[in-house]
């Protein structure tokens, strides 16, 4: 067990897609947190002096065969619980209640009516909140052991307490971002109910994460792309082995304008890390020649990709080891977390390396999110411009040209993108922006240019608000960025006729088109 947990706080994963969210939002309390799996006996729990335990939400039906179950002891009364979507299920099932299918779903915002102001609501604010659901089943009857705190339309015990128990329940997720005052309801029962020791700091990581990495035996070596998680990686790795680190930038010819000269600027001349340039766009586009299937994409350019490394790796090596900048949402959204969380894209990162490769993969970031990891990268000196760049997708613009990827449709994608950053950061709205580019397809429109019809892509420019990635919104840009964003890619990008915004949110879209 995770010697961190004493004083801090056990997630038992149950598999949902923001079980490692509620980890990373105690954290933010400076309260340790970490995942551990479903089936963890409460007496191993209880050895290594957690504070209180979260059961997180999860895709079963908590009647199903074969559904994940917490240790029965857990619900015994020698440690605090939160029980969350699923969690809440189990906890009601576990007390005697009933949970069932039948009834209304609720997903995305509901609004809940507070009850009772229980401490577990302290501070809260209003009757009324707006929080994110995401269930089929409810709780249809709750025992004489629970009183309700909190109700909404379709879920008449939408948030639950064990009478004279610190045992609580919340059908909803307080976890994520769009829920009023989630991170209240978590600091009342970590912090409050729990007590729990508030020690976490991302100081205290980054030193652990240096010790545990000097300890690497032989050549590390690690690819840079010029975005923040690889640049963080780099520079966390040369802090813990020093010249036995060797970077390599792979340039694809699918990455974002300009990125050979910012590696060139942060790395090499910033940080004065070794740093080889590989010139691969070529064999990246043979390789995608004719492939439209958006996870076939994925796979060839992680193959592509690790077939480079292991390229140079030969002729460079040997090197021990391969350092990655995978983030917990990558490892989550491919479905590699310790639960039974469901694949959604696979990611290239973790996807695509061969099962043979000759180097051991090294992932210092992989419990971390993107904004953490913008604070790491500020307490390991990286400039602020560096760590301030939306995120950008490991098969690069492979996934933000829709059917076969093009020279054409790979110029158009890059320059419309650069296009849209630059408006952004003109008119001050790129940090408010988790992503921001434009993609394009093979769907041609018409146009006229001076007396002439013409004939040309349709680009779409999407620009998104997040916290994680896990959920997005699309930004309400200004009618005047908008146009600003229009003309400027009419104007600049041979070929592009005409504009379009994209307005989904994730869900159901996801925020990359493919
Ligand atoms: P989606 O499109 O799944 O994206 O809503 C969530 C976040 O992950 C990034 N993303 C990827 N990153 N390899 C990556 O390394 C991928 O295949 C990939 N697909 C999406 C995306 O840019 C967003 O920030």
């Amino acid at each position: 067990m995770d010697p961190g947990l004493a004083g801090g706080i056990a997630v038992l994963d149950f598999g949902g897609q923001y079980a490692h969210l509620i980890c990373r939002r105690v954290r933010a309390l400076q309260v340790y947190a970490a995942l551990v799996p479903h089936w963890t006996p409460l007496a191993e729990l209880k050895e290594a002096g957690v504070a209180g335990v979260i059961l997180s939400g999860g895709p079963s039906s908590v009647y199903a065969p074969g559904a994940p179950a917490a240790d029965p002891e857990i619900f015994e009364g020698n440690v605090p619980v939160l029980g969350i979507c699923y969690g809440y299920q189990l906890l009601v099932k576990a007390h005697g209640g009933e949970v069932a299918g039948a009834g209304r779903r609720e997903y995305g915002r509901t609004r809940v009516r507070v009850s009772d102001g229980d401490r577990l609501f302290e501070g809260v604010g209003g009757e009324e909140l707006a929080v994110w659901m995401s269930h089929s089943d409810s709780a249809t009857k709750i025992p004489a052991s629970m009183r309700v705190l909190a109700a909404s339309e379709a879920s008449p015990f939408a948030a639950v307490r064990l009478l004279g128990g610190e045992q609580y329940g919340v059908q909803f997720h307080p976890e994520v971002s769009h829920t009023d005052k989630g991170e209240r309801l978590l600091s009342n029962f970590v912090l409050g109910v729990c007590g729990a020791e508030r020690k976490w700091s991302m100081l205290g990581f980054l030193q652990r994460s240096v010790e545990e990495l000097s300890r690497l035996d032989g050549r590390v070596l690690c690819a840079v792309s010029g975005g923040v998680d690889s640049t963080v990686t780099a520079a966390i790795l040369s802090k813990a082995v020093g010249d036995r680190l060797r970077c390599v930038f792979i340039d694809t010819g699918l990455l974002r304008a300009g990125e050979k000269e910012k590696v060139e600027g942060v790395l090499r001349r910033g940080l004065g890390l070794n740093v080889a340039f590989v010139d691969a766009s070529e064999r990246f586009l043979g390789a995608l020649d004719g492939v439209a299937d958006p996870e076939e994409k994925r796979r060839v350019v992680g193959k592509t990709f690790a077939d480079a490394f292991e390229e140079f790796a030969r002729e460079e090596g040997p090197f021990e080891h391969l350092a990655q900048g995978t983030l917990y949402p990558d490892v989550i959204e491919s479905g590699r977390s310790t639960g039974p969380a469901a694949v959604i894209k696979t990611h290239h990162n973790v996807g695509g390396l061969p099962a043979g490769l000759s180097m051991r993969v090294v992932e210092p970031l992989r419990e971390l999110y993107k904004d953490e990891v913008r604070e790491l990268g500020g307490l390991l000196g990286l400039p602020e411009e560096a760590m301030k760049r939306h995120p950008f997708p490991g098969p690069g613009l492979a996934v933000r040209v829709l059917g076969e990827v093009t020279p054409e449709k790979l110029r158009v994608s890059r320059e419309a993108s650069r296009i849209v950053e630059e408006v952004l950061e003109e008119d001050g709205a790129y940090s408010d922006a988790w992503q921001a580019f434009a993609y394009v397809g093979d769907d041609k429109v018409t146009g006229v240019l001076g007396d002439e019809r013409t004939y040309g892509f349709q680009v779409v420019v999407k620009v998104v608000e997040s916290v994680d990635g896990m959920t997005a919104d699309w930004s309400r840009l200004s009618s005047g960025t908008l146009e600003k964003i229009s003309t400027r890619i009419t104007n600049e990008v041979q070929g592009a006729v005409a504009v379009a915004y994209n307005i989904s949110s994730k869900p159901p879209a996801t925020i990359e088109p493919q």
